[in-house]
């Protein structure tokens, strides 16, 4: 017997766009795994090589479907794979297509952008803002579309301090802005306050939705820092190097040494499973809020869905627990002894880096070349330091979320359907979830399994003495270079 919010997806046509990404993957797998959905569409652009059909039988290969391939070994058998870009105007549909979707789509979760926080505004509008416009004209020809669900995020409306559920206003509308990127204003000019091209063009997106004449059975989900899964379709699951995860993972491998002192602050994570949980919810409601507004056209509902107001976690603990299971399980591959010094002033930081980065950077650099090796680990950490800085600003700073829609929403479902969908953050435990996260960082991003873990605890007591050393070496020669100096000057 299924739970309501499956129920709504029996035998119904769902459609992803971003189903290559990381949310978009366990999407897919939780729809096909707890619904009996009869197809799923994936829009998948070709790249590289690879048209959509390979990449897509590739992706299917991966670990996160192992539960399903064995729980539902035909599964593959539920996706049609449909060759589309949002880039491309009318998506690059053929016309086939493009028709075949309008007669049978039922339910559109628009997950597909570019969360590239420093890409080009011309790019990021053309993927995030017109890809959107798109597939909203492509979505109000559907002849039995039951709901849209367009996945934003928390921090669209970052310049402002307090984010409710609400549309806030942007300083352009999508006619405005293609304008100015014609007349190449320079992006500082177009995005005013906003930190980077990513969260403008989110923001700028949704109020197209708010403005969207077509009478669409249409919410706005806002997620905030998408971490690992806490235990769908198994614990730990990520793949990407995006925000904490890439910090952790430099600092367990003794490659990030200073970092900027925000302990205290909030770092507001959520699981990626409980996302998708609560995704499918919204979509769930949006279809039912649809149905008793008998098509009435009503404002889009948005649902914040961020840790920090039932269950805040700083980074200090955050890095703290990641610390604890360092000390377990150290990776092997490491380069170093996993250490960091917090610096809270930026010029600080850039000495900081100067003798923790860049001067052991050199040296390796030089050793590669010695050994007929290209050098890298400048380059390396150029670029690590460089995403260091666009985080920044959300490491930093802090928001007074609202997110009561969402928690009416988790009210609202029935006890089977919170089971089968948990997404309540409510006492949420920290402890095991970043046990898992760590893991998962030695598992998936550096791939290294428990069975080295002897090995790499030998490894790390070596590099430790080695860091010790050091420490006492540049304890010694910063002595001796201060008495030197007071010498010559008395
Ligand atoms: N990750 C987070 O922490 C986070 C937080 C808040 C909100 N979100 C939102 O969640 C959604 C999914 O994020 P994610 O973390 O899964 O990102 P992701 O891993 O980078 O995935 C992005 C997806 O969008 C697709 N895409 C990008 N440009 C496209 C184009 N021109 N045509 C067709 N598909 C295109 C990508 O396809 P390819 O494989 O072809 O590149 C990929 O499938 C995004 O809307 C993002 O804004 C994410």
């Amino acid at each position: 017997m299924e739970t309501g919010v499956a129920e709504t997806f029996r035998n119904g046509i769902v459609l992803i766009t971003g189903s290559t990404g990381f949310l978009g993957k366990i999407l897919t797998e939780k729809l096909l795994r707890s619904c009996t959905v009869k197809n799923i569409v994936v829009l998948v652009r070709r790249k590289k090589e690879l048209n959509a059909s390979q990449r897509v039988a590739k992706i299917y290969q991966q670990t996160l479907f192992d539960r399903i391939r064995h729980e539902k070994p035909d599964f593959i058998k539920s996706i049609k794979i449909i060759e589309g870009n949002l880039e491309e105007s009318s998506l690059g549909l053929s016309l086939n297509d493009h028709d075949w979707m309008i007669e049978n789509v039922n339910f559109v979760f628009h997950c597909a952008a570019t969360i590239k926080f420093n890409e080009t505004l011309e790019l990021a509008s053309k993927i995030n803002i017109q890809g959107t416009e798109h597939l909203l004209a492509l979505a109000s020809k559907m002849k039995n579309l039951k709901g849209f669900v367009h996945v934003s995020t928390a921090y669209s409306h970052c310049p402002r301090k307090e984010i409710k559920e609400e549309y806030y206003t942007v300083p352009v509308t999508v006619t405005e802005l293609k304008n100015m990127l014609v007349d190449n204003v320079p992006t500082p000019e177009i995005i005013e306050d906003w930190p980077n091209t990513y969260t403008f063009t989110k923001a700028v997106a949704e109020n197209m939705i708010l403005t969207n004449e077509n009478r669409l059975p249409i919410s706005i989900f806002r997620p905030s820092i998408i971490g690992c899964t806490k235990s769908e379709p198994e614990p730990g699951w990520l793949e990407n190097m995006n925000g904490p995860t890439g910090l952790i993972s430099g600092v367990m491998v003794g490659f990030l040494r200073t970092a900027p002192n925000i302990g205290s602050n909030i770092t507001d994570i959520i699981p990626a499973d409980y996302t998708v949980n609560a995704l499918i919810s919204v979509m769930w409601d949006t279809v039912n809020r649809h149905k008793q507004w008998n098509g009435v056209n009503k404002v889009p509902k948005i649902y914040n869905y961020v840790s920090c107001v039932e269950s805040p976690l700083t980074w200090g603990r955050y890095i703290r627990e990641m610390h604890d299971q360092y000390y377990v399980a150290p990776p092997l591959q490491s380069m170093w002894y996993g250490f960091y010094i917090l610096y809270t002033n930026f010029m600080v930081g850039s000495i900081l880096r100067f003798f923790l980065h860049r001067i052991p950077g050199a040296f390796m650099d030089l050793m590669l070349i010695l050994c007929g090796k290209s050098p890298k680990m400048l380059r390396m950490y150029a670029k690590t330091e460089s995403m260091v800085d666009l985080l920044y600003e959300f490491s930093v700073n802090q928001w007074k979320f609202d997110n009561k829609n969402t928690r009416q929403l988790w009210l609202s479902l029935s006890k089977d359907d919170r089971n089968m969908f948990q997404f309540s953050l409510k006492s949420f435990d920290w402890k095991s979830y970043i046990e898992s996260y760590y893991h998962g960082i030695r598992k998936h991003i550096l791939h290294e399994d428990l069975s080295n873990v002897e090995e790499a605890l030998w490894k790390n007591k070596k590099l430790l003495r080695l860091h010790q050393l050091c420490v006492v070496l540049v304890i010694y020669i910063t002595f001796n270079l201060c008495w030197m100096f007071m010498n010559y000057l008395f």
